[in-house]
């Protein structure tokens, strides 16, 4: 495969195949393959309307041995089968999910990047109501579709340290909405604030708690971490996303002899860490020059503008190591595809 794997960037590039199977008469279908990019759908399809659709991201990646690993998609299909529960999709039984992934994984090998490129294929399962409703109510039919595609890096410098802006005129998500779901409609409600961010020269926005503004939440597209004392901190909220790879960290940082708290993390605890930065599986692990809190013109600085911290410098060395097989997969979160 000619593709010049260290300038991917993330962005959509066209693979080969992608599979699908349609919820219909209460049963899921057998998986189909396509080399289709588009589908028809019937225009009044409720994910059109009325945001019913969720969607995961998850990746595989090349070993210095040539094998393909894929990292925790259980805990993929898992959330899935939550944001389907959370605004009533039929639930995609992890089994067909699981089946899915490796299945569009193996018919797009090629484009699994190649060892030490720092890229991975990343696979997009989508699930989707596409039967007709014009009054608010669930569709009685859904696709599932996943498709890939090789990236790298989802903030341009990869993990070089960035600059994040505090929203506080803006949420992504209610304390008792949908935050917690991988549903579209948080994606589309995080959209202006996040092209703000961008258009000050920020790599994301960071949002804070929608009830108090007095809590850390997410930062864009990813969880937030803090470290100091030897203890990764992580917020506690209903309306941030469970982060598999936040989830991860814990696990390797528990491993690595240092403490882990999970609770409300004030704003103002910004000038108390050590490190921070953000994580999810596009993310990886992205750490933070700056935070900058405009409207309360306080900015918060952490270490070498040029250089990660040796604490998140260790736990993403961890996470990748695990991930691409050059450390032990003493977890057992990697899944060998042959
Ligand atoms: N938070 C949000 C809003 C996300 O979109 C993502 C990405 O999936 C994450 C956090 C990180 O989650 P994960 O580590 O499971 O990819
Ligand atoms: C991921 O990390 O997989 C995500 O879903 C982030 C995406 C919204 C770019």
């Amino acid at each position: 495969m000619d593709l010049d794997w260290k300038n991917l960037g993330f962005k959509i590039i066209k693979t080969d195949f992608n599979v699908r199977s349609v919820f219909k008469d209460g049963k899921w279908g057998d998986l189909e393959v396509s080399s289709e990019e588009y589908f028809p759908i019937h225009i009044g399809a409720t994910c059109l309307h009325y945001g019913q659709e969720s969607f995961e991201g998850l990746k595989a990646f090349t070993g210095a041995d040539g094998q393909i690993r894929l990292f925790r998609h259980g805990e993929n299909a898992k959330r899935m089968i939550r944001s389907a529960r959370g605004i009533l999709m039929a639930e995609v039984p992890e089994e067909l999910f699981m089946d899915a992934v490796e299945k569009v994984i193996l018919l797009n090998k090629k484009y699994v990047p190649p060892y030490g490129t720092g890229a991975s294929l990343y696979i997009r399962p989508l699930l989707i109501g596409t039967g007709p409703e014009v009054g608010v109510r669930p569709a009685k039919e859904y696709t599932f579709l996943v498709f890939v595609m090789p990236v790298g890096p989802y903030f341009k410098a990869g993990f070089k340290p960035v600059e994040m802006l505090i929203v506080r005129d803006h949420d992504r998500a209610a304390p008792l909405g949908t935050g917690h779901l991988k549903v579209g409609g948080n994606y589309a409600a995080s959209m202006s604030s996040i092209a703000e961010a961008h258009k000050k020269g920020f790599a994301t926005s960071m949002y804070l708690d929608a009830r108090e503004k007095k809590y850390i939440d997410e930062c864009g597209p990813a969880n937030f971490f803090g470290i100091k004392n030897n203890t990764f901190i992580t917020p506690k909220s209903p309306s941030i996303l469970p982060s598999i790879t936040n989830q991860s960290l814990q696990v390797i940082a528990r491993n690595m002899g240092m403490k882990v708290e999970i609770r409300p993390v004030p704003v103002e605890e910004l000038a108390e860490f050590e490190e921070v930065g953000a994580c999810g599986t596009a993310a990886v692990i992205t750490p933070f020059s700056k935070v900058v809190d405009e409207e309360k013109d306080i900015s918060y600085s952490f270490g070498d503008p040029q250089t990660p911290g040796p604490v998140t410098t260790r736990l993403y060395e961890t996470l990748v190591g695990i991930q691409n097989g050059d450390l032990e997969d003493s977890f057992g979160w990697t899944k060998i595809l042959d």
